[in-house]
């Protein structure tokens, strides 16, 4: 199992996501002998899981069912045991094509100082036989830079002060340039990063935030308008309607008095800051 290559059969060592419903799932590592304790009972790693398909239905000891799904990034970001606060698909999905990632892309972004999560990340990143495809520095990105030079198609920033990073994002880039991202929960964190891109010649600098709108759907009925004494062709029948979702012809009760549409509503607040995505490109030297 990998997290960028697809595998059939669950194997010993695999990393392996029980879902037992929408809002509960679990990681757990696949070892012979093991058992992991779920609400449905017990599943048993060399019999219920070993030599399985990826997706399976396993039935628990108590007689509930669980399927057992193959990990992708996406499961994963849901899944993972936290140690930081972290980005979510919404905001990666904008990062990846904002700064035009694309196979083969250099990225500097794992730099930590903290040793133990830089231990962790580099542990997790092996676990998911990705480790041949990402290096994992412990060091301080703000004193020393991501130690490399000349090298990256794009930087991505997720730390308290990224305008003390800049000049060594500048230096990490290729020489033809390439796209920054810096992410930051605070607006006065965002202005300080814009004047130090302008002073280090960034351009292209912009900011946006990525929010979920999402719409409530629902049939409603209103009431029709008196249209006076009925003609031929029943007014009440040429009622406008919203469609905003779907194309439902309305539907008129027998008496005529009130109609039914699908209507669908955008929330009235939106909530789910997670922060400011600031987007720059470092010009060819
Ligand atoms: C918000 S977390 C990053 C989370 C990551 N983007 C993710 O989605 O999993 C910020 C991390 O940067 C590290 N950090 C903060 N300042 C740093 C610095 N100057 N050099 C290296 N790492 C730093 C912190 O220890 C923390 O683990």
């Amino acid at each position: 199992m990998s997290f960028v290559k697809y595998s059939e059969l669950i194997q010993e060592g695999d990393v392996v996501i029980i879902f037992l419903g929408h809002d509960s799932m679990m990681p757990i590592k696949v070892e012979s002998g093991a058992q992991t304790q779920t609400r449905y009972g017990a599943i048993r790693h060399s019999t219920d899981l070993i030599g399985r398909r990826f997706g399976s239905k396993v039935t628990c000891s108590k007689g509930g069912w669980v399927y057992v799904l193959h990990p992708t990034p996406e499961l994963w970001t849901v899944n993972l045991p936290h140690r930081t606060q972290i980005l979510y698909t919404t905001d990666i999905a904008n990062i990846t094509l904002m700064l035009d990632l694309k196979p083969g892309s250099v990225v500097c972004e794992s730099v930590e100082f903290h040793a133990q999560r830089a231990e962790k990340a580099a542990q997790e990143f092996k676990d998911h036989k990705v480790g041949h495809l990402v290096t994992v520095r412990n060091q301080d990105v703000c004193k020393d830079g991501f130690g490399v030079v000349g090298v990256a198609d794009a930087v991505f920033l997720d730390i308290p002060s990224p305008w003390e990073a800049i000049m060594h994002a500048k230096k990490a880039f290729k020489r033809k340039g390439g796209r920054l991202c810096s992410f930051s929960p605070c607006i006065e964190q965002v202005q300080r990063t814009c004047e130090t891109l302008l002073d280090h010649d960034f351009e292209e600098i912009c900011t946006l935030e990525v929010l979920q709108r999402i719409h409530d759907v629902r049939s409603v009925t209103l009431p029709l308008p008196d249209f006076g004494p009925e003609e031929k062709e029943t007014e009440s029948t040429k009622i406008a309607c919203d469609h905003t979702t779907e194309d439902i012809p309305p539907t008129a009760n027998p008496t005529n008095s009130s109609v039914t549409c699908k209507t669908a509503t955008p929330p009235r607040e939106m909530a789910g800051h997670t922060g400011y995505l600031t987007f720059a490109t470092k010009p060819r030297d």
